[in-house]
């Protein structure tokens, strides 16, 4: 294992045929998908096909009945409660609904993603980079979050998702009531994580378009199953496959 937790050889996340739903509703039928280390994979596919349904087996946070998941060659524990994912596998995930504590203030907000932290020094660097790269925050950092527009809340999920440093991140649908330029801030933060950390993101986008553009890898989901996996570059470029699945 290096400093980076990857198992050599291993992809950062494999999912093999696995099966997985809400109680006895299953949604999700043999998917398989893999990740490397610092490269993101893009899921879309039409509404219910089961998209958010992929992170949430992984976090923890759906029933998983056959198949597998692999975290850097390691088994995921599936039936471990999702607090634990962070600790023992470093997943983060930024849920598709909002995950702002209203009352809180700004700051408090991102801490509370470094609660597993014990060094304050280290915490507060950490904190320090997200308002200096993020200055609409650091103008708000006192302010409770409710205060914060839809974008700059989108912005303050993700910084505190990263607070821990994941290998994985899990993120479902990041530009959603984006502007194009808090979009491209996001994709920004992501990217230079990837560069610098190694970190791999598995993200679901509406936009299609703007997260193929972004991501290594796209994988169409339809109807609990993976329809296409390919470069993100080559599923822009086939007009034929933007029009059946991606509804241009
Ligand atoms: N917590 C839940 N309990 C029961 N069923 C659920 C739950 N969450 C989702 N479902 C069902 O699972 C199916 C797939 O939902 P999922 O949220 O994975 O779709 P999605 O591809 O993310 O769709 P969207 O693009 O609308 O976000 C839907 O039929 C939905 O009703
Ligand atoms: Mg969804």
């Amino acid at each position: 294992m290096s400093d980076r937790g990857q198992a050599e050889g291993e992809p950062r996340l494999r999912i093999e045929r696995l099966h997985a739903g809400y109680g006895r509703a299953e949604i999700l039928h043999g998917v398989t998908l893999s990740l490397d280390v610092g490269q993101s994979l893009c899921l879309v596919g039409p509404n219910g096909a089961g998209k958010s349904t992929v992170l949430n087996a992984i976090f923890g946070l759906a029933d998983v009945r056959e198949g597998s998941i692999r975290v850097d060659g390691r088994a995921l524990e599936t039936r471990s409660h999702p607090s634990l994912r962070m600790e023992g596998f470093g997943i983060a995930y930024v849920l598709q609904e909002t995950s702002v504590f209203p009352d809180l203030s700004v700051e408090q907000n991102l801490r509370l993603g470094a609660y597993r932290l014990r060094d304050a020094a280290q915490v507060n660097e950490r904190v320090e980079h997200v308002f200096a790269t993020h200055p609409r925050l650091a103008e708000r950092r006192r302010s409770q979050a409710r205060v914060l527009s839809g974008g700059e809340r989108r912005i303050l999920e993700i910084a505190r998702a990263l607070m821990m440093k994941p290998r994985l991140l899990l993120i479902d649908e990041p530009s959603i009531g984006l502007e194009p330029r808090a979009v491209v801030e996001v994709f920004e933060m992501l990217r230079s994580r990837q560069h610098s950390e190694g970190l791999s993101v598995l993200l679901v986008e509406q936009n299609v378009r703007q997260g193929l553009r972004f991501a290594d890898v796209g994988c169409v989901l339809v109807g609990g199953r993976v329809a296409i996996s390919a470069p993100a570059q080559d599923l822009l470029g086939d007009g034929s496959i933007a029009d059946l699945f991606l509804n241009r």
